[in-house]
């Protein structure tokens, strides 16, 4: 592994080994880039992402936390939490059954984060939060690792995995709708929070010919987006036809399904990424 300058000066991780390559930015703790051994990137960043101390990365995997979306009771605070637009601190990485893993921590008040990246067979990801107040103090958070997973044409792509599954409309103030039978397809803007899913998700993506699995594990929500083409136009760090190029699939516990955790307790939520 090395720790090289990324862009804008970042510093940024980069792994490779017979798995293939992972880079992650200690900017938030953002996964950059995972390509598996004679695969195209699995992730998407951006061509217009900003990569400057305090500003988020539009693409990879930007970390919720811990808060998704605006801020329950305050409009002033972040979109997405705290932690995605601040430096992590990198703890190291270790080499185990070749696979190696890169470990990065932070702290938001008594909770204290850590995140870990594993280059292996598949590429793993883990969150694990650790209340360290004094006994009888709880804290409730929510998390998202918000997963954007490239595509030859979002017109094209299918998720499967969230059939017959709740979800909460954000186009619709969060309104309750239930997912049918069918793939999710994408033929305008989609941004749904699905609740109490534990399922592996697939997107299938007949132009790269290929299809992404997301496995996860502590993880009851499942967050589907695309901005389509209007939200692509009014945000200024990603191009106007980059909707067609990316499918979010966020692993995390939102909503109805956010965590206390009382002092002394931890919580872990890991999602893993594999091509097939
Ligand atoms: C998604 C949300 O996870 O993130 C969307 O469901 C939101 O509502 C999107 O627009 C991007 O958020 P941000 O803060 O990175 O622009």
């Amino acid at each position: 592994y090395s720790l090289i300058e990324g862009p804008g000066g970042l510093p940024v991780v980069s792994l490779v080994n017979d798995h293939g390559v992972a880079s992650i930015a200690l900017q938030g703790a953002t996964v950059l880039s995972y390509r598996p051994s004679d695969e195209a990137d699995v992730l998407y960043v951006s061509e217009s992402a900003v990569f400057s101390d305090g500003q988020p990365i539009r693409g990879g995997v930007p970390i919720c936390f811990p808060w998704f979306g605006s801020h329950g009771t305050d409009a002033g605070k972040p979109s997405h939490g705290t932690v995605r637009t601040r430096a992590w601190e990198l703890v190291g990485v270790h080499e185990h059954n070749g696979a190696l893993t890169v470990r990065l921590t932070t702290r938001e008040g008594v909770l204290a984060v850590a995140f870990e990246v594993t280059l292996g067979p598949r590429l793993g990801m883990s969150l694990e939060v650790e209340h360290t107040g004094r006994s009888g103090e709880s804290e409730v958070f929510e998390a998202a690792l918000h997963t954007y997973l490239s595509v030859g044409d979002v017109s094209g792509a299918t998720v499967t995995g969230l059939e017959q599954t709740d979800y909460l409309d954000q186009l619709e103030g969060r309104r309750r709708l239930t997912q049918g039978d069918d793939p999710i397809v994408f033929e305008g803007e989609v941004d749904r929070i699905y609740l109490n899913t534990s399922a592996t998700c697939v997107l299938h993506d007949p132009v790269f010919e290929r299809s992404v699995a997301v496995d996860k594990d502590g993880s009851r929500s499942t967050v589907v987006w695309n901005p389509w083409i209007e939200k692509a136009r009014r945000l200024a760090d990603l191009p106007d036809d980059a909707w067609q190029r990316f499918v979010c699939i966020e692993t995390g516990n939102i909503a109805d399904n956010a965590v206390t955790l009382r002092a002394g307790e931890r919580h872990r939520m890991a999602a893993a990424l594999s091509v097939q």
